[in-house]
Protein backbone atom coordinates (compact mmCIF):
# COMPACT_ATOMS: atom_id res chain seq x y z
CA UNK A 1 0.00 0.00 0.00
CA UNK A 2 0.94 4.05 -0.59
CA UNK A 3 2.69 5.43 2.22
CA UNK A 4 1.19 8.41 2.98
CA UNK A 5 2.91 11.62 3.90
CA UNK A 6 6.24 9.91 4.06
CA UNK A 7 9.19 12.24 4.50
CA UNK A 8 12.83 12.07 3.10
CA UNK A 9 16.11 13.72 3.93
CA UNK A 10 18.38 13.95 1.31
CA UNK A 11 21.93 13.78 2.71
CA UNK A 12 25.52 14.73 1.18
CA UNK A 13 28.09 16.03 2.59
CA UNK A 14 28.30 19.85 2.41
CA UNK A 15 24.54 20.41 1.62
CA UNK A 16 25.40 22.58 -1.08
CA UNK A 17 25.18 21.03 -4.19
CA UNK A 18 24.25 17.23 -4.45
CA UNK A 19 21.29 17.01 -1.70
CA UNK A 20 19.84 20.43 -2.32
CA UNK A 21 19.31 19.66 -5.95
CA UNK A 22 18.04 16.48 -4.78
CA UNK A 23 16.14 18.55 -2.53
CA UNK A 24 14.41 20.46 -5.48
CA UNK A 25 14.46 17.97 -8.31
CA UNK A 26 12.02 15.82 -5.52
CA UNK A 27 9.96 18.75 -4.38
CA UNK A 28 9.13 19.40 -7.99
CA UNK A 29 8.28 15.64 -9.16
CA UNK A 30 6.41 15.31 -6.00
CA UNK A 31 4.45 18.38 -6.82
CA UNK A 32 4.00 17.19 -10.38
CA UNK A 33 2.25 13.88 -8.76
CA UNK A 34 0.18 15.49 -6.12
CA UNK A 35 2.23 14.17 -3.20
CA UNK A 36 1.89 15.52 -0.11
CA UNK A 37 5.48 14.33 1.29
CA UNK A 38 7.89 16.25 3.35
CA UNK A 39 11.25 16.89 1.74
CA UNK A 40 14.50 18.23 2.86
CA UNK A 41 18.48 18.05 2.74
CA UNK A 42 21.21 18.06 4.82
CA UNK A 43 25.35 17.50 5.41
CA UNK A 44 27.16 15.45 7.36
CA UNK A 45 29.34 18.49 7.92
CA UNK A 46 28.60 21.61 9.24
CA UNK A 47 30.98 23.95 6.87
CA UNK A 48 29.00 26.15 4.74
CA UNK A 49 26.27 25.97 7.62
CA UNK A 50 22.91 28.61 6.38
CA UNK A 51 24.39 29.01 2.65
CA UNK A 52 22.09 28.95 0.36
CA UNK A 53 23.10 26.31 -2.43
CA UNK A 54 26.27 26.06 -5.27
CA UNK A 55 25.67 28.51 -7.74
CA UNK A 56 26.67 25.93 -9.94
CA UNK A 57 24.14 23.98 -8.73
CA UNK A 58 21.69 26.36 -8.54
CA UNK A 59 22.58 27.74 -12.17
CA UNK A 60 22.45 23.89 -14.16
CA UNK A 61 19.20 22.98 -11.58
CA UNK A 62 16.84 26.28 -12.62
CA UNK A 63 17.96 26.06 -16.41
CA UNK A 64 15.84 22.78 -15.95
CA UNK A 65 13.18 23.97 -13.97
CA UNK A 66 13.86 23.46 -10.33
CA UNK A 67 13.59 26.41 -8.00
CA UNK A 68 16.03 26.72 -5.22
CA UNK A 69 14.89 29.28 -3.48
CA UNK A 70 14.64 29.52 0.29
CA UNK A 71 17.29 26.54 0.84
CA UNK A 72 19.89 27.03 3.41
CA UNK A 73 22.46 24.84 4.35
CA UNK A 74 22.28 22.76 7.91
CA UNK A 75 23.85 19.56 8.99
CA UNK A 76 22.15 16.59 10.00
CA UNK A 77 20.98 16.47 13.47
CA UNK A 78 20.04 13.37 15.77
CA UNK A 79 16.45 14.57 15.47
CA UNK A 80 16.40 13.78 11.34
CA UNK A 81 16.77 9.59 12.50
CA UNK A 82 13.48 10.00 14.64
CA UNK A 83 11.53 12.63 12.06
CA UNK A 84 12.41 11.20 8.61
CA UNK A 85 10.71 7.99 6.94
CA UNK A 86 13.87 7.80 4.31
CA UNK A 87 17.04 9.33 4.76
CA UNK A 88 18.79 8.93 1.45
CA UNK A 89 22.30 9.40 1.06
CA UNK A 90 24.28 10.12 -1.87
CA UNK A 91 27.67 8.34 -1.36
CA UNK A 92 29.22 5.42 0.57
CA UNK A 93 31.04 7.70 2.71
CA UNK A 94 27.71 9.70 3.55
CA UNK A 95 25.58 6.59 4.41
CA UNK A 96 28.92 5.48 6.78
CA UNK A 97 28.59 8.72 8.47
CA UNK A 98 25.12 8.06 8.76
CA UNK A 99 25.79 4.91 10.11
CA UNK A 100 27.76 6.23 12.71
CA UNK A 101 25.43 8.88 13.86
CA UNK A 102 21.96 7.30 13.86
CA UNK A 103 20.91 4.70 16.60
CA UNK A 104 20.77 0.88 15.09
CA UNK A 105 17.11 0.58 15.54
CA UNK A 106 16.57 3.30 12.82
CA UNK A 107 19.35 1.73 10.43
CA UNK A 108 16.49 1.00 7.82
CA UNK A 109 15.94 4.05 7.04
CA UNK A 110 19.20 4.94 5.31
CA UNK A 111 19.56 3.96 1.77
CA UNK A 112 21.49 5.03 -1.09
CA UNK A 113 19.57 7.32 -3.28
CA UNK A 114 21.07 5.37 -6.41
CA UNK A 115 19.54 1.95 -5.09
CA UNK A 116 16.43 3.34 -6.33
CA UNK A 117 17.41 3.78 -9.77
CA UNK A 118 18.40 0.70 -12.91
CA UNK A 119 21.91 2.14 -13.56
CA UNK A 120 25.35 1.12 -13.23
CA UNK A 121 26.43 4.24 -11.21
CA UNK A 122 25.97 3.76 -7.69
CA UNK A 123 26.63 6.78 -6.34
CA UNK A 124 26.06 10.33 -7.32
CA UNK A 125 29.58 11.80 -7.74
CA UNK A 126 30.97 14.93 -5.60
CA UNK A 127 30.79 17.80 -8.33
CA UNK A 128 32.14 20.38 -6.22
CA UNK A 129 36.07 20.31 -7.17
CA UNK A 130 34.73 19.95 -10.93
CA UNK A 131 33.04 21.52 -14.01
CA UNK A 132 29.94 22.29 -15.01
CA UNK A 133 29.49 18.69 -16.81
CA UNK A 134 29.61 16.99 -13.69
CA UNK A 135 26.61 19.25 -12.20
CA UNK A 136 24.57 18.41 -15.12
CA UNK A 137 25.30 14.28 -14.54
CA UNK A 138 24.62 14.56 -10.69
CA UNK A 139 20.93 16.18 -12.04
CA UNK A 140 20.60 13.14 -14.72
CA UNK A 141 21.26 10.89 -11.54
CA UNK A 142 19.00 12.51 -9.59
CA UNK A 143 16.31 12.39 -11.82
CA UNK A 144 16.15 8.71 -12.43
CA UNK A 145 16.87 8.16 -9.32
CA UNK A 146 14.14 10.56 -7.56
CA UNK A 147 11.32 8.42 -10.14
CA UNK A 148 12.75 5.15 -8.43
CA UNK A 149 12.10 6.38 -5.30
CA UNK A 150 8.69 7.92 -5.36
CA UNK A 151 7.71 4.37 -7.21
CA UNK A 152 9.06 2.92 -3.82
CA UNK A 153 7.24 5.19 -1.70
CA UNK A 154 3.91 4.79 -3.71
CA UNK A 155 4.49 1.19 -2.93
CA UNK A 156 4.59 0.44 -6.67
CA UNK A 157 8.28 -1.41 -7.00
P1 LIG B 1 28.09 18.31 -1.68
O1 LIG B 1 29.47 18.87 -2.28
O2 LIG B 1 28.46 17.28 -0.63
O3 LIG B 1 27.43 17.70 -2.86
O4 LIG B 1 27.36 19.50 -1.11
C1 LIG B 1 30.48 19.42 -1.49
C2 LIG B 1 30.39 20.73 -1.07
C3 LIG B 1 31.42 21.30 -0.33
C4 LIG B 1 32.53 20.53 -0.03
C5 LIG B 1 32.61 19.21 -0.42
C6 LIG B 1 31.58 18.66 -1.16
N1 LIG B 1 33.60 21.11 0.71
O5 LIG B 1 34.59 20.41 0.93
O6 LIG B 1 33.50 22.27 1.10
Amino acid sequence: MAQQNASVLFVCLGNICRSPSAEAVFKHKAKQRQLDLHIDSAGTMGYHTGCPPDERSQQVGEARGYDFSGLACRRVSAEDFEIFDYIVAMDHQNLENLKEACPAPLHHKLHLLMSFADLEEDIVPDPYYGGKKGFEYVLDLIEEASDGLISHIQGRS
